[in-house]
Order: structure tokens, then C-alpha cells, then sequence
């Protein structure tokens, strides 16, 4: 059987899933917990409402359906490997549709960011890297920094092994869930992380708070 990067490139897995009406398990489920936890956070990091934001990986819309609302109309922007998936977000999630424009989801596979404007201030990527190999973090916040000139905080989440020889070997992560080097969902180290912020033009650290499933949260500005 052929092992794609991740379940979500699997061939029609969209397709299957949105057909059996399983929008937010294909996002992971505990809808409401993680989409609180992901508005708390971008409180912590100082969201305002005039801010800017964009939802890198926004899945079916867990957290635009509490961002949307409180940022200003027009100030949220979303991005996914799959355009079907955020749109059906947004037709059977969103309080007031009418408050976000179609024109705001943007289907993006490879991080360049289509169509975005470069005002955007704050990103989040909850859960993304987690389902995706190292090389993909590189382009993304190469590409993030080269895009958006007026970004201040971006947060983004990975799953973290402790060292080389034990990565080599599947990880169970504080909560449960067990990450690998080479298939999804993957983990990485923490001197990984360290390397690829620096050399993408970014400075920031690993943050406390526990996450759902014991990911890592890094939260990062320009350098
Ligand atoms: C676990 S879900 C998290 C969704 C959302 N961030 C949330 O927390 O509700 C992972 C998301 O990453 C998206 N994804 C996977 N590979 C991607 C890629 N290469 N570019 C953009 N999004 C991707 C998937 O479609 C999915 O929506």
C-alpha cells in the first residue's frame, strides 16, 4: 500500500469524508475544547479585533467560527490543502455567514499563499505541522516571512521528541497520541525547531501551556 505524507493526502479522503458529513472529525474532533483553547491562546498572544489574522491549515473552521466573530468584518483569513473543507465550514458552522467572504478561503497545497493581503498581523497553524514532514515547516515560514512584512506573532504547534536516537522510534506524547519521525503524525527536536526558526528569519521559543494531545506550542515574531 502506498504511505502518503499524511492521511490527508490520501486520494479523495476530502471527498469520502465531507460525503459521510465528517467535516470536524477529519479535523480531530473535540470541536468546542479546541476551538476555545486556539481562541485563548491568540488572546494570550494580544489578538485585537482591528488585527489581521490568518488561519494557516484552518481545516473546516474550529476556530474561525469564534474568530470570525470577534475580529472586525473583513479581518480573517483562512487557508487549507482543501478549499471544499473550510467552505463546508463555512456553511454549516458559522453563526452569520454574511461575515466572512468565500473569497477569504484560500486552497493553498504548498504554503505561497495566494491572493493574501500583507496586512496580516497575527497567524496561527494549530495542528498542521504536526501532520506534515519538517521540509514543509522550512517553506512555510520561509514563505510567511517573505509574504507578510507586518506580521507580529505567529503561533504554530508541533509534537517535539526528546533526542535523535529516541526518534528514531515511535514517541507517546504526554496525552496519549504517538508521533513518528517518518510517517505522520510526525515529531521533531527541539534543536529542529531552533535551527529552522533561525534560519527562516524568525526568533521565538517553545511555549508552557498543555495542549490537547501534548503538542508544543511555539509562538514566534520576525527577527
Ligand atoms: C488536524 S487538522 C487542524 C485544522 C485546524 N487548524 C484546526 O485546528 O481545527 C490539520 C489541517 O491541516 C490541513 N493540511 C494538511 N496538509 C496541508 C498543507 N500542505 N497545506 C495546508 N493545509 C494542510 C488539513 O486539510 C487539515 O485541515
Amino acid at each position: 500500500m502506498t504511505q502518503h505524507i499524511s492521511p490527508y493526502h490520501a486520494p479523495d479522503f476530502y471527498r469520502d469524508a465531507l460525503a459521510k458529513g465528517r467535516h470536524r472529525d477529519i479535523v480531530g474532533g473535540r470541536w468546542e475544547e479546541t476551538g476555545r483553547i486556539q481562541m485563548q491562546l491568540l488572546h494570550d498572544a494580544g489578538l485585537q479585533p482591528q488585527h489581521h489574522f490568518l488561519d494557516i491549515g484552518a481545516g473546516s473552521l474550529r476556530l474561525g467560527c469564534k474568530a470570525v466573530p470577534y475580529l472586525d468584518p473583513g479581518h480573517y483569513w483562512a487557508t487549507d490543502l482543501s478549499g471544499a473543507l473550510m467552505r463546508q465550514g463555512h456553511a454549516t458552522e458559522l453563526e452569520d455567514p454574511a461575515r466572512l467572504s468565500p473569497d477569504h478561503l484560500i486552497e493553498d497545497a504548498d504554503f505561497s499563499f495566494p491572493g493574501l493581503p500583507d496586512t496580516i498581523t497575527h497567524a496561527l497553524a494549530f495542528a498542521v505541522f504536526t501532520h506534515l514532514p519538517m521540509n514543509h515547516l522550512r517553506r512555510a515560514l520561509t514563505q510567511i516571512h517573505a509574504r507578510f512584512p507586518a506580521l507580529q506573532c505567529l503561533l504554530l504547534t508541533v509534537f517535539l521528541a526528546p533526542d535523535a536516537q529516541s526518534a528514531l522510534k515511535p514517541v507517546k506524547q504526554p496525552d496519549g497520541v504517538v508521533t513518528h519521525d517518518t510517517r505522520a503524525p510526525y515529531h521533531m527536536l527541539a534543536e529542529d525547531m531552533a535551527h529552522l526558526i533561525r534560519t527562516t528569519g524568525f526568533t521565538g521559543a517553545a511555549q508552557s501551556q498543555r495542549l490537547p494531545r501534548g503538542q508544543i506550542l511555539y509562538q514566534l515574531a520576525r527577527a
